[in-house]
């Protein structure tokens, strides 16, 4: 079992709700992102997309491009310069096929056919347009029935399409109430504010590129490989993001475009993707079509659970949303079965997005409980609680920790649950708006990765921790900087605190909900180590107050060593290191799931979240008007970030019922609204009131600091709960997301 750190010192960092210690560098216009990098000589690229969804190019204008002003280069699969790897090798499940200009072939909308480099950007996107490809077009297969439906490899991160314990036909047979229905959810793009954008630079055989990523290792790693340089020869610099949501966890191919592009010209090469063009080769979440069968008993616990979701895949890749992932873990039943069904369309790879599968399946899922609460006459948490799993339902495992029934108490204390009334259409507000009340519970498991760490304790007091981890906008900067100072037991002001590049020791990926735990549970273990071998030289040495003590006999606190049980005994870190005539004391640590606890122990987080809606009786327009959500995720390390990680979730749990739809024209497999315009996400007048309750939890188990993921966890449930409200308020059950008015009026 792991160490855990249960205990807040005195002057701890941990536990402090600090505000993001880059604030000022972002509000001032001082945070360099990637696209503010612009050396001298830089070549502006401008892609040029395909206009079709299926086939192929069978010309280009170059020369009426090549002519125009400014331009320098036009990168075609004619010239662009030959890869060590051809990219469909996959030598991974986590390397997926890219689009690097290797044929003429088109495999879906805006997918780079051309890259134009000139000396400014008016003249790459002029050249680009000039370029004016003509296409022998094939009629593209999009949507769900595209094709018959086959059983996927596997789902997620290579989780087995279908999974069940005992005889859902059984259950569903011996049931007294069931419930089928099919609820279906839309395409999303991530969107994430700074779009991907590269500044690519060789000098020789070596690449310099400044790119936002979630996940620096794997970046160069492919990188490496498509090449053919050892890892060592790139630098990839990152310091800050403007959102990933998942599209930035993988390198993609325009970021790579654009080191072919720098390698052609021997210039440096800046490319920024489009909105657009940033639908289409960055990935997506695809839709899904979920049928949920339950069956309860009399007392209304569920005899059976069914959870099969169809979703969509590229013609040419395999990632496959895990939609039913969620019903693994929520509600007990003796009978469960989750599978998976895949369909090949015309589309780019969908890929890892916010949530990938709990947000989709538990909007599903939640809608589907409060649809069979109702069929059993019962209040929505009442049924729930009806249903609580003990233990995980499909493994059996104890859970790590789980604060759900607290998390259903305190929410539903603060929203004010209790005066809900059971039948729908009940409620209205001043203006005549028909108001309705819903809740979800939502999950999400706490995963951890693989990450290492470097730290380093001075004469003076100071330290300096170093781990190649990224700030995606969630606040690593300053959540990663307070477990850093607290393990080496110096105030946040003493300590220099350096990641975001791949020359520093591997952070892991910054996804999954999992990267304070992963680069954290590393930074905490390189501290430990420094602190080991500090502690070492005092309790060895005769002329120290700690002599004799044992390693595990002292703490550091507040730039001293002191004992464990009598912190008035002890001394400075200067004083130990002077006697001991050293200038620091260095260390490293490694971070990684523990697999003797995973077999153990479920872990996941939990919460529940209520929604209420007003809804226009004659319009059908909804507006949701309060979100509260309670949430237990083991360890808070700052409570004002992770508040704010629940409220972004929640808003994206929002724009999943309410907002997002990526809509292609059928008959061509062209977007009809890649762009933020027309690709409806909430702004602040969507965004109602919203309460994040941090409920407490120890988690013993789950990793050395006890901390599970935040940042995902918010959208799930929220979507259900939305959905359940506007059933609510209206009596109208729209099992299609996103919920708009014509569906609501349907
Ligand atoms: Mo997240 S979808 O794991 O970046």
């Amino acid at each position: 079992m792991p160490e855990t750190v249960a205990r807040t010192r005195h002057g701890s960092s941990i536990g402090q709700p600090l505000t993001r210690r880059e604030g000022p560098l972002k509000v001032t216009g001082q945070a360099r992102f990637a696209a503010d990098n612009l050396p001298p000589g830089t070549l502006h690229a401008a892609l040029c997309t395909a206009r079709i969804a299926r086939g192929r190019v069978t010309g280009l204008d170059l020369a009426a491009a090549e002519n125009h002003p400014g331009v320098v280069a036009v990168m075609t699969p004619d010239n662009a310069p030959a890869l060590a790897k051809h990219p469909d090798d996959k030598d991974g499940p986590f390397v997926f096929r890219l689009d690097l200009l290797q044929d003429w072939s088109v495999r879906y909308a805006n997918q780079p056919v051309a890259v134009v480099l000139a000396e400014t950007l008016e003249a790459a996107f002029e050249g680009a347009r000039l370029l004016a490809p003509r296409y022998a077009a094939e009629e593209p297969r999009i949507g769900l029935d595209a094709e018959a439906p086959f059983t996927p490899p596997g789902v997620g991160v290579g989780q087995p399409p279908d999974e069940s314990h005992g005889d859902v036909e059984a259950g569903l047979a011996a049931a007294d109430k069931r419930v089928e229905a099919v609820y279906e959810t839309a395409a999303q793009y991530h969107n994430a504010m700074e779009p991907h954008a590269a500044l690519a630079q060789w000098e020789g055989d070596r690449l310099l590129l400044h790119t936002p990523s979630q996940g620096l290792t794997a970046a160069v790693g492919r990188l490496a490989g498509l090449f053919g340089i050892p890892p060592k020869n790139i630098r990839i610099e990152s310091p800050y993001l403007g959102g990933g949501f998942g599209s930035k966890g993988l390198i993609s191919g325009p970021q790579v475009l654009a080191c072919m592009a720098a390698r052609l010209t021997g210039r440096p090469v800046k490319l920024v993707a489009r909105r657009e063009d940033m639908y289409g080769p960055m990935g997506h979440r695809a839709e899904t079509r979920q049928t949920l069968r339950l069956g309860t008993d009399a007392a209304g616990k569920l005899t059976a659970l069914d959870h099969l979701t169809l979703t969509a895949s590229s013609r040419f890749d395999d990632f496959f949303e895990p939609a039913g992932g969620v019903s693994h873990t929520l509600y007990a039943t003796p009978n469960l079965a989750v599978r998976h069904r895949g369909v090949r369309v015309d589309t780019g790879t969908p890929l890892f997005m916010r949530a990938p599968g709990e947000a989709s399946g538990s909007a599903a899922l939640e809608s589907a409980l409060d649809e069979m609460a109702f069929a059993c006459g019962m209040d929505p948490l009442e049924f729930r609680l009806a249903n609580y799993a003990e233990t995980e339902p499909l493994s059996g495992r104890p859970f790590s920790s789980k604060a759900l029934r607290e998390c259903y108490a305190q929410g539903a204390a603060a929203f004010g649950w209790a005066d809900r009334p059971r039948e729908p259409r009940q409620m209205r507000d001043a203006d005549g708006f028909l108001v309705g009340w819903g809740m979800g519970t939502a999950t999400f498991p706490a995963l951890m990765f693989e990450a290492q760490a470097r730290a380093e304790l001075r004469a003076d007091g100071s330290g300096t921790v170093e781990i190649g981890a990224q700030d995606m906008g969630q606040g690593a900067w300053t959540a990663l900087a307070q477990i850093a100072a607290d393990g080496l037991g110096i105030d946040l002001d003493r300590l220099t605190f350096n990641m975001g590049s791949s020359t520093l020791p591997s952070g892991g990926i910054a996804g999954g909900s999992a990267h304070t735990a992963t680069a954290g549970g590393a930074i905490h273990a390189a501290a430990a180590a420094v602190i080991a071998e500090l502690a070492g030289i005092a309790t060895s040495d005769s002329a120290s107050p700690l002599y004799g003590a044992g390693n595990a006999g002292v703490v550091a606190e507040g730039g001293r060593l002191v004992r464990r049980d009598d912190a008035s005994r002890g001394e400075t870190f200067g004083a130990i290191l002077a006697r001991a005539g050293r200038e620091r004391v260095e260390g490293t640590g490694k971070a990684s799931s523990d697999p003797a606890a995973q077999k153990s122990y479920a872990m996941h987080a939990h919460g529940a979240v209520f929604a209420e809606v007003k809804v226009d009786p004659d319009l059908g327009q909804i507006r949701v008007s309060r979100l509260v959500g309670a949430f237990a995720a083991g360890r808070i390390i700052n409570p004002r970030l992770v508040r704010s990680q629940y409220y972004g979730g929640m808003i994206w749990g929002l724009s999943f019922a309410l907002h997002e739809h990526a809509a292609l024209d059928p008959r061509t497999g062209r977007f009809l609204n890649d762009n933020l315009g027309e690709y409806h996400v909430p702004v602040n007048a969507d965004t109602p009131e919203m309460e994040a309750i941090l409920v407490h939890e120890d988690d013993p188990h789950v990793n050395a600091l006890g901390v599970k993921g935040v940042g995902e966890i918010g959208i799930t449930g929220t979507a259900g709960a939305i959905a359940n409200a506007v059933w609510h308020a209206t009596g109208v059950r729209v099992r299609e997301l996103p919920i708009t008015l014509d569906r609501v009026l349907g």
